[in-house]
């Protein structure tokens, strides 16, 4: 076994996480000060959202100097301290690689903008006008057309995020191993690894408007495994927002040398209007994520390794989003938790997930930092939509929710700073912070610390078979899990109901192994389960 698969990643996201000089911006000594509570909890890895020098028109998913530290969050050698410091804990530091493309303000980028015979000029991808506009009518995650034009040399370039972060070329070889050689820079250090940011995106073939799963994608990965991280020992995740279950062993499959894992984000999309975007809402069926989750812990075989997550900095708090961000705010995040953490595959925490953070809606877009939220708010303004339509879109999945700065206590900011926060924090400090989680030995934090625990001293989580039970209940999620001769099950009231329920073959008593009450034995055969009442029992 590898060690990232008994493993359970800590995604931190530097600016929100602990300002250690007072200028308002999380910073890596302030992630030092904080490796106490990672280690607390019992996180094996940290996933650092980038740290590199950018402009910071997308947070630092736009960079301009992969090898330099930007000023806000420290310098190389603070990285460095936070790496050897980390380790001392056990911790390993898993950097975001973000090599789809870089900022427009990156040396290369610059250099290719002085003219078509410059040599980096073929680092990124550039295309002639047709018919006097844009090549084609690819569309920017981020709104907006994918081609910018730039008057001086009269093409386009591709950009599918902001245009301020052209994409790379991969079919440049050079390119590639300059980026081979930067990665080797931080495999040198002894990094734990990378989360390599739309990973699936750099084999794309714009001229075909292919964007994901280019024909060229795996021979790209397997040069670059071959190049850096394949003789050492870290682990490496792919943000994979095309995958399926069809095509995850083509990145996992150890034979194939190419990633440790994928995240993929199916069951994050079930609460939007299929076919269109992100942004138009539906109410998410529990039937179908029953299915979706299903098929992904069935479906991938056994030489694929998958990720498990509910959070990012992407992705609005699920608390607010699908369980009950009030009165069961609590049970419902225990109850997210335990579903999520008992199934097979890698679990992510995203910073303040372990205290049950939620939501921070906003009342005008000035409240708003994210790109992506910004130009969706312009687009749809345009498109005729009403300021209030577009603000329920807003707080529903904006990504300006999951970054705002942690609660560690209930002074002032939180104790996230002692200056003025870059975002403000969610008004609900008082009631949700780390040191009131860590003073109660029944808080969300330590239903996290317990499942990490478990994690580690039972294989059968990492390794056992996975059956769904009664998929079709509207309200009750469940599952079996079995190794060698051991079974667990899992039964989870995902709503705000009481549920009577039973499971007539299985025994009557039995002790539950954590539950999201503080409940210790269960009758399966006449459950009464209370709003995100949610167990793990040994069965025979
Ligand atoms: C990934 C990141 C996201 C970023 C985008 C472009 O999806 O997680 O934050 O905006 O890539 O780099
Ligand atoms: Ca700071």
């Amino acid at each position: 076994m590898k060690w990232w698969q008994n493993a359970v990643v800590y995604q931190v996201y530097p600016r929100s996480f602990q300002d250690s000089n007072g200028d308002g911006i999380g910073d890596i000594q302030g992630i030092i000060e904080r490796l106490d509570h990672i280690e607390k909890l019992g996180a094996d890895a940290i996933w650092l959202s980038p740290v590199y020098r950018s402009p910071n028109d997308d947070n630092g998913y736009d960079i301009s100097d992969y090898q330099a530290i930007h000023p806000d969050f420290g310098t190389m050698e603070d990285m460095d301290q936070l790496i050897a410091e980390a380790r001392t804990r056990g911790i390993r530091i898993v950097m975001d690689l973000v090599v789809n493309h870089t900022s427009d303000e990156h040396k290369w980028f610059q250099e290719a903008l002085k003219g078509k015979d410059d040599p980096y000029r073929d680092y990124y991808v550039w295309r002639d006008p047709v018919n006097g506009s844009a090549p084609n009518d690819l569309r920017s995650t981020f709104s907006g057309p994918a081609w910018e034009y730039d008057e001086q040399s009269s093409q386009y370039y591709l950009h599918i995020f902001s245009k301020k972060q052209p994409d790379l070329n991969w079919e440049n070889p050079k390119m590639r191993q300059e980026v081979y050689d930067m990665m080797n820079f931080w495999l040198d250090k002894g990094i734990g690894g990378f989360r390599m940011d739309v990973i699936d995106h750099i084999g794309k073939v714009p001229d075909e408007k292919i964007v994901v799963n280019g024909p060229k994608l795996h021979d790209y990965i397997q040069e670059m495994n071959a190049a850096t991280f394949g003789n050492y020992d870290v682990m490496t995740v792919g943000e994979t927002w095309g995958a399926t279950p069809e095509n995850a062993p083509l990145y996992s499959d150890p034979d194939r040398k190419e990633l440790s894992m994928i995240f993929q984000f199916e069951h994050i999309g079930l609460d939007e209007q299929p076919g269109k975007s992100k942004w138009d809402l539906r109410e998410m069926d529990l039937v179908e994520l029953k299915q979706v989750f299903n098929k992904w812990q069935t479906e991938i075989g056994e030489n694929s390794w998958n990720s498990l997550f509910w959070n990012n900095h992407d992705t609005p708090r699920i608390l607010s989003r699908w369980g009950n961000d009030q009165e069961y705010r609590v049970q419902s995040a225990k109850a997210f938790a335990i579903l999520l953490h008992l199934m097979k595959g890698t679990p992510y925490i995203y910073q303040g997930e372990e205290i049950g953070m939620v939501n921070t809606p906003i009342t005008a877009i000035s409240q708003a930092d994210d790109i992506e939220t910004i130009n969706f708010y312009n687009e749809r303004l345009e498109e005729g939509y009403s300021k209030e339509e577009i603000l329920r879109s807003i707080n529903a999945k904006g990504r300006d929710n999951a970054r705002r700065p942690i609660h560690w206590t209930n002074e002032k900011h939180g104790g996230f700073t002692t200056g003025e926060p870059w975002l403000a924090l969610n008004p609900r400090v008082e009631e949700i912070n780390v040191e009131k989680a860590l003073a109660d030995k029944e808080s969300i934090f330590y239903t996290y610390k317990r499942l990490i625990q478990l994690r580690k001293d039972n294989p059968i989580i990492v390794k056992g078979s996975f059956t769904l039970r009664f998929p079709d209940h509207p309200a009750i999620f469940a599952y079996k899990r079995e190794w060698e001769d051991e079974k667990w099950l899992v039964i989870a009231n995902m709503s705000e109901e009481t549920i009577p329920f039973a499971l007539t073959k299985e025994p009557k008593e039995i002790k539950a192994i954590i539950s999201s009450y503080e409940k210790e034995t269960y009758d399966l055969n006449q459950l009464v389960l209370r709003p995100y009442e949610t167990f793990a029992a040994k069965i025979k």
